[in-house]
């Protein structure tokens, strides 16, 4: 294939974003071929220099593209990735793969069942060098063992105006969830791409803290993974300044990731070792403190997409494999559920449960949501991937 038609259906924010690095060109070997949005006004722009359409699943029928991005609201993620990888049109979809676990593995057997179709999701944080060296300095042993992982990820500050601006935002029926499943999906993917999935989960979440809003906007989570270490997860997007401080503690040392610099604390010996060996009880292993230099991420989005076109053209490893898309999507359901329930929730969680739970939400909601219409010029102005 001498170039990858490029479909994108949901031209919104995200979607407008991907269709303009690939009109730059930023993606060798891939063309935009077709665009596709249910608001007609989001598709004049685009109508000399692609084909477009008021419908997804045309689109996909139409053979006009080979693959598919999709970038609408989650729940159209599911049924249109479905409807893509039936129709043998290789998928790239938008985060969160789909709105619930459930979802997630319905989408992942079809995908089972099309192995000839390439299947990615967008989880471009992998792609950034500041992670690259925190998952080299996890896999190349130089923390020990892992103990613990505190994540305060509070600076998603979102206004009352962001989540009025679309009328599936921060709803149960619309979205599926809120901070977790929509602002930190990527540093949960991070999260468990980095030290793996915990074993169980307890949650605190407030829904409508800090905005008008019926879904979560503020929590607080503990969580424990199957060798004994522990975690916290802060997040919200109500606070202001906020704070983005991932902390991995391990037996060879801490890593502390803030402010855009990486410092990790060496241990000259195992703390463990240490303890065992000392005869001075308040001894501590000697340190070296260690500065990690990293440089920016330069369009992680397209790298992400160059990558999806190589594993279509010519075979090439998947950075973001779609199916890895489903831990993400459990810790958000999993961070938010043991909140709903009041339980603490042993993992891997009860889709099901959790979709019945969804269900639920959906069928009892009053909420009545406010919906103001932002010109694509205010919100691309303050629009913060
Ligand atoms: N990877 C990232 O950095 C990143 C950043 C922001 C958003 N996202 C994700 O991108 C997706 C879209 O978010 P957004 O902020 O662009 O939302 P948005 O509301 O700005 O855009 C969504 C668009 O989809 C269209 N749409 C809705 N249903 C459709 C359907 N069935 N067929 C075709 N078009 C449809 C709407 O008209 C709207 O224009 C979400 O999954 C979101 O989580 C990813």
């Amino acid at each position: 294939m001498e170039k990858v038609r490029i479909g994108i259906v949901g031209m919104g924010n995200m979607g407008k974003y991907h269709a303009d690095y690939l009109l730059r060109g930023e993606v060798a070997h891939a063309e935009l071929a077709a665009v596709c949005s249910t608001s007609p006004h989001k598709l004049a722009a685009y109508e000399d220099r692609a084909q477009v359409f008021s419908d997804g699943l045309t689109m996909i029928q139409s053979g006009a593209i080979d693959a598919v991005l999709v970038a609408t609201p989650h729940y159209q993620h599911t049924s249109l990735g479905i409807a893509a990888m039936e129709q043998g049109v290789h998928l790239m979809v938008e985060k969160p793969i789909s709105a619930h676990k459930a979802d997630a593995q319905r989408l992942i057997e079809v995908s089972k069942k099309h192995p000839e179709v390439v299947f990615a999701g967008m989880f471009q944080l992998r792609t950034e060098p500041r992670y690259l060296k925190l998952k080299k300095l996890i896999d190349d042993g130089e923390l020990g063992e892992i103990v613990r992982i505190n994540w305060i990820i509070t600076d998603w500050y979102r206004t009352e105006a962001y989540y009025a601006s679309g009328g599936w935002r921060a709803t149960w029926k619309g979205e599926g969830g809120g901070v977790l499943l929509n602002q930190c999906l990527h540093q949960l993917d991070a999260l468990q791409w980095l030290v793996g999935m915990p074993s169980r989960v307890r949650s605190f979440a407030q829904l409508g803290r800090f905005h008008n809003i019926e879904v979560e906007d503020n929590v607080t989570a503990y969580l424990e993974y199957p060798n004994g270490a522990t975690g916290v997860f802060i997040s919200s997007t109500g606070e202001a300044p906020g704070s983005n401080r991932f902390e991995i503690a391990g037996t060879r040392g801490k890593v502390v990731l803030e402010n855009d610099r990486i410092e990790f604390t060496r241990n000259e010996a195992c703390m463990l070792e240490h303890s065992k060996t000392s005869r001075i009880g308040f001894s501590k292993p000697d340190i070296w403190n260690v500065e990690i230099p990293f440089g920016n991420a330069e369009l992680p989005h397209a790298v992400l997409m160059r990558n999806f076109v190589g594993a279509i053209r010519d075979g090439e490893c998947l950075i973001a494999p779609g199916h890895e898309g489903i831990h993400s999507v459990e810790l958000a359901n999993v961070l938010l559920y043991s909140s709903l329930v009041d339980q603490t929730i042993d993992m891997p969680m009860d889709g099901a449960a959790f979709e019945g739970k969804l269900d639920q939400l959906i069928r009892e909601s009053t909420f009545e949501k406010k919906v103001v219409e932002v010109s694509d010029e205010d919100f691309a102005s303050s629009f913060n991937r």
